[in-house]
C-alpha cells in the first residue's frame, strides 16, 4: 500500500496522524486535498460503526483505501453519554464552558468523577474489507475546567495517573498517551509489522 486516505478535514487531527505516519513510506491523504463532498450521515449506533460509515464511503468515493476515526467522552454520571454524540452534545450549549458546567454539576451530584475517551478507527481496504481498531483512555472529570490547550472536552478530562487536564498539556504530551494514539498505533503496527 502507497497511499492512505485520511477521512477528515479536522486540521488538528490531520497533523496528528502524519506525524506519526512521518517515517513510514506511506502518503497520507486527506479530504482538503479534494473538492468539497457531502459527507455521510453518521447515523451508526456506536464509533466503530460510524468510523466504518466513513472509511467506506471515502474508499467508494475516491477509490483509494480509506480510514476515519470516530471518538468521543463517555462520562458514568451521564450513563457513559455524550460517548457517539459528543459534538452534538457540545453544540445544544451557548458555550462549552456551560456544557461543562452541565456534566461537573452531575459528576457532583452522583459523587462519581469517572469518565474516558474512546477512539474507533476503521480502516477499509477493499471493498467488504474493513477493520477496526480501538483506543481508550480512562481518568476522571475534574472540579472545574482548566487549560487552554487541545480541543472539546480536554479542559475537563484528567487521565488516570496524572494531576492535570489534557488541555493543560502541550499535544506532544497529550498525543503519546490519548485513545486516538492508541489506536492509531494499533493501525500502525498492523500495516507495517
Ligand atoms: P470525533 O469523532 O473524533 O470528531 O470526535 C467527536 C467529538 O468528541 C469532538 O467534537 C470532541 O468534542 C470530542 N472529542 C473527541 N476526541 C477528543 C479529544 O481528544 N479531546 C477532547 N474532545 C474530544
Amino acid at each position: 500500500m502507497k497511499s492512505l486516505l485520511f477521512f477528515s478535514n479536522n486540521n488538528k487531527k490531520i497533523f496528528e496522524v502524519k506525524k506519526i505516519f512521518n517515517s513510514r513510506k506511506i502518503k497520507i491523504h486527506d479530504l482538503n486535498e479534494f473538492e468539497k463532498i457531502k459527507e455521510p450521515n453518521e447515523n451508526g449506533i456506536s464509533f466503530s460503526e460510524n468510523a466504518k460509515i466513513k472509511s467506506s464511503f471515502g474508499l467508494k468515493n475516491f477509490n483509494i483505501p480509506c480510514f476515519a476515526d470516530d471518538s468521543g467522552l463517555c462520562v458514568e454520571a451521564l450513563k457513559n453519554k455524550p460517548g457517539i454524540k459528543s459534538k452534538r452534545f457540545l453544540k445544544k450549549f451557548n458555550t462549552n464552558l456551560s456544557a461543562f458546567e452541565y456534566i461537573i454539576g452531575k459528576v457532583i451530584k452522583s459523587k462519581n468523577s469517572r469518565a474516558y475517551f474512546k477512539t474507533s478507527i476503521c480502516l477499509s481496504i477493499k471493498k467488504g474489507h474493513h477493520i477496526i481498531f480501538e483506543g481508550k483512555i480512562s481518568g476522571r472529570i475534574s472540579e472545574k475546567p482548566i487549560g487552554l490547550n487541545g480541543f472539546g472536552y480536554d479542559p475537563i478530562f484528567i487521565p488516570d495517573g496524572y494531576k492535570k487536564t489534557f488541555a493543560e498539556m502541550n499535544s506532544k504530551e497529550k498525543n503519546k498517551i490519548s485513545h486516538r494514539k492508541i489506536a492509531l498505533d494499533k493501525m500502525e503496527s498492523f500495516l507495517f509489522n
